[in-house]
């Protein structure tokens, strides 16, 4: 695991950008997985910037997103779907037709999980997977005592990720489903390369347990220490648990 302590989050930012820039330099026609919530926002944003300046084009790229709610109508504006297009990939130049998602609105979840995995291997697996954590150490919407050789499935959230995320829904716990539909921790250990950003003090338990903390599933993100290839990208306060 190689883990970056930049000044600011513009520069935790920068720095998961270059990855993807890299990656996208060598192999144009690259699979990325994308996280929603607020950590990659800035990353998004660099990208957004470097695709107007022509830096970068994601114009061969593929795209999966990592979860998604179970239950939002198709018009809800939390609805990873429409979160990740207004925060993503409609501000760079990538084929809507090649981003994908778990449907959260299946009629048949588990085969909804199970159509997924397969899209994913079909493609030829992920080549970078963006990454955020949660203050309880889950990745993607694996929370604690999920299994670490999990796929993509349907997981009850937790409290505290409910209460975390009421913030995208008014401050209304009520309104933040009880269900989700979440790649597994499995699934995104079999990407080749994976980048975590990290910013803030209310992360700093969480990344102290993913990068210095044993392998548990009590800290899912701690997984990744098993993975041959990521990068953590963390603003001071996010790193000052390190040792
Ligand atoms: C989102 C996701 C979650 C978030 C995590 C951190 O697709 O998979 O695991 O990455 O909840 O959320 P933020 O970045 O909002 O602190």
């Amino acid at each position: 695991m190689e883990v970056a302590i930049e000044g600011s989050p513009q520069q935790v930012a920068s720095l998961a950008a270059d990855a993807i820039e890299n990656l996208l330099t060598s192999r144009p026609d690259a699979v990325l997985g994308l996280a929603t919530g607020s950590s990659p926002i800035g990353i998004y944003d660099e990208l957004s910037r470097r695709v107007a300046a022509e830096r970068v084009s994601f114009k061969g790229a593929s795209a999966f997103t990592l979860d998604e709610y179970v239950g939002l109508p198709a018009n809800h504006p939390q609805r990873y779907r429409t979160v990740i297009e207004q925060v993503f990939t409609r501000k760079v130049d990538i084929d809507p037709s090649r981003v994908h998602g778990p449907d959260g609105n299946a009629a048949d979840l588990e085969a909804a999980c199970a159509a997924y995995e397969k899209a994913i291997r079909g493609i030829g697996g992920i080549d970078l997977q963006i990454l955020g954590i949660g203050t309880d150490g889950h990745i993607a919407f694996n929370e604690p005592s999920s299994s670490l050789g999990s796929r993509t499935r349907i997981k009850t959230l937790t409290q505290q990720t409910r209460l975390d995320n009421s913030r995208f829904f008014g401050d209304h716990l009520d309104a933040v489903p009880t269900h989700c539909l979440t790649q597994g921790v499995g699934t995104i250990l079999e990407a080749r390369q994976i980048v975590v950003v990290a910013t803030g003090r209310a992360k700093a338990e969480a990344v102290h347990q993913a990068v210095e903390g044993p392998v548990s599933a009590m800290w899912p993100a701690s997984a990744l220490q098993f993975h041959p290839r990521v990068l953590v990208v963390l603003d001071s306060a996010a790193a000052s648990r390190l040792q």
